[in-house]
């Protein structure tokens, strides 16, 4: 793995956001697969800048969340695809068409899911995932478990996780109970992983993903055997590194 370690939240997202855009300068038809959260909203506020100033261009890029809450339409403000509408797609020249989020408004789960890796699979698979890490060690909504989920599918929210996004929510009641999630299977066959993590709330379940033992119970932790991941924190997220 290669460990970056930033000053600061600022450091961090430009030099995340650099990771994307020598992607997209190296193939500009990249499938890149892109995270929600409060960790990346500065990268993706770099990525703009960078677009803005023809640095970089998404014309020809495809992309893929990794989550989306069931239940949700993507005109709900607290949707993920309303998140990544308003922190990246309009705001840069990628082709919303080309731009996936699970479908949250389906009903049929596993239709949803079966469809969803289907269409990755059909854009020959992500090239760059990018990864934010919650408290637990979870990545998209792939929760602490027995075993690492392998594709697409819908979770129930763990009640830390829940209380963890009901300050985007007006009440806990109001966030959804299920989401639907890319596997631990369909994010460790991105050819690259960029991880990202800021903060000292965050710094111990760093050192138990980057330096800990292989196991569900941390499901990041199934980073450490991919090939290509990079990793980019800011000083206090490695504190305890
Ligand atoms: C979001 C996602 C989540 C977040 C994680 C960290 O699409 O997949 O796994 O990356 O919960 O969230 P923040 O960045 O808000 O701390």
């Amino acid at each position: 793995m290669n460990v970056v370690v930033t000053e600061n939240y600022e450091e961090m997202s430009v030099a995340a956001a650099n990771v994307i855009a020598e992607q997209l300068k190296a193939k500009p038809d990249s499938v890149l697969g892109l995270a929600t959260g409060t960790t990346p909203i500065g990268l993706y506020a770099e990525l703009v800048r960078a677009c803005d100033a023809g640095e970089i261009s998404f014309a020809n890029a495809q992309s893929f969340n990794l989550d989306e809450y069931r239940g949700l339409p993507g005109t709900h403000d607290q949707s993920y695809r309303y998140f990544m509408q308003n922190n990246l797609f309009n705001h840069v020249d990628i082709d919303v068409e080309k731009t996936h989020v699970p479908d949250g408004s389906m009903e049929d789960a596993q239709a949803a899911c079966d469809a969803y890796e289907q269409a990755i699979a059909q854009a020959g698979g992500v090239d760059l995932q990018l990864l934010g890490l919650g408290h637990n060690g979870h990545i998209g909504f792939n929760e602490p478990c027995d075993s690492f989920p392998v594709t697409t599918h819908c979770v129930e929210l763990t009640e830390s996780t829940i209380q963890a996004n009901s300050r985007l929510f007006d009440s806990a009641d109001e966030v959804p109970r299920e989401a639907y999630t890319m596997g631990i299977g369909t994010i460790m066959k991105a050819r690259k992983i960029l991880l990202v993590v800021n903060g000292a709330g965050k710094a111990e379940i760093v050192r138990d993903v980057l330096r800990g033992p292989v196991v569900p119970q941390v499901p990041a932790s199934i980073l450490q055997l991919h090939p290509d991941v990079t990793v980019v924190l800011d000083k206090e997220a490695a504190a305890a590194l």
